[in-house]
């Protein structure tokens, strides 16, 4: 039979999952992980307090561990995030102004540097919009709003090669106001000449309501953009059928949707692993929605 990755490669796009480096150790997901995925994300261990827990001491260890893992074994690394209202480091905390804003770019320059030419995309901003299409409160947007710009221009200088992504959740839905503010900042960022190269879905869906029948026209409208697309945490409530065909089908649909990247490969991986959300159970064998996507695929 086919594989996830077989399927995605006939059409010229990825599959993927994400993984923490625990799970480097986890023969069950190691096996799943190489047979059946062509790109990997680190669930934890790129984002600013892995990389940088104090003010220009960088910790790539386990970031490394994970890449390395993932190259060795014929997949591409998506890098995620480099600047995020969450998961910062404590010292950021501290700063504020022009001396917080100064971090960013630093943190952003060493993180970059030592990634440079070896992955294919980087979550620069994620999650930076509120639910109502305004931006997000965070000490970052307290630096000022050009901030997302800045972290823009600061990742393409260090790093010319990868694809530049900004990352967000609650954008599937076109008609939502959170949707239509980020199709703004990027249709603003891209008239003015600010360096982006896609966007990612994270495609978190849940309780049981049916996908969003205008997801197309959200993949479409962003691609109309002269941006790639990608869903790029996916995870669904109880993992649906419905929902993952309608999201694999979207994407399939949209020629710059350029992959599907699962939040986990079983659901014991999950941080909803509650929900049951992936394509795996907890025993590895492959679920319903797994058919449902590799069919769509
Ligand atoms: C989650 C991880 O899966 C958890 O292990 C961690 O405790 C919190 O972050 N949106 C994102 C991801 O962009 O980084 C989040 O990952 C899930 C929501």
């Amino acid at each position: 039979g086919t594989t996830l990755k077989a399927a995605a490669e006939r059409s010229g796009r990825y599959f993927g999952a994400a993984m923490g480096r625990d799970r480097l150790s986890d023969s069950g997901f190691l096996t799943i992980a190489n047979r059946e995925f062509d790109m990997m994300t680190a669930v934890n261990e790129m984002k600013p307090d892995a990389t940088e827990p104090n003010q220009g001491q960088f910790s790539f260890a386990a970031g490394d561990a994970i890449y390395n893992w993932a190259v060795q074994h014929g997949m591409r690394v998506r890098g995620h995030t480099l600047a995020w209202h969450a998961q910062q480091p404590r010292f950021w905390g501290s700063l504020s102004g022009s001396a917080l804003r100064s971090a960013m770019i630093e943190h952003i320059n060493g993180v970059m540097a030592h990634y440079r030419g070896k992955l294919a995309y980087w979550d620069v901003v994620n999650e930076a919009f509120a639910e109502n299409g305004s931006r997000r409160s965070s000490n970052l947007q307290s630096t000022g709003n050009d901030w997302i710009e800045v972290a823009f221009r600061t990742a393409r200088a260090a790093d010319p090669s990868v694809k530049l992504c900004y990352n967000d959740y609650n954008i599937e839905n076109w008609s939502y106001a959170k949707t239509q503010g980020v199709y703004n900042m990027i249709r603003d960022f891209k008239a003015r000449g600010v360096p982006i190269d896609c966007v990612g879905l994270q495609t978190h869906f849940t309780g049981g309501s049916s996908l969003p029948s205008n997801f197309q026209t959200t993949l479409s409208s962003f691609a109309a953009l002269d941006v790639d697309v990608a869903l790029t945490e996916a995870d669904v409530t109880n993992a649906a059928t419905n929902q993952y065909q309608g999201l694999t089908q979207a994407c399939m649909n949209v020629p710059r949707c350029v992959g599907i990247t699962t939040w986990g490969i079983r659901d014991s991986d999950s941080w909803r692993g509650s929900e049951n959300p992936l394509l795996f159970d907890r025993n590895s064998n492959p679920k319903a929605a797994y058919s449902a996507v590799l069919n769509a695929l």
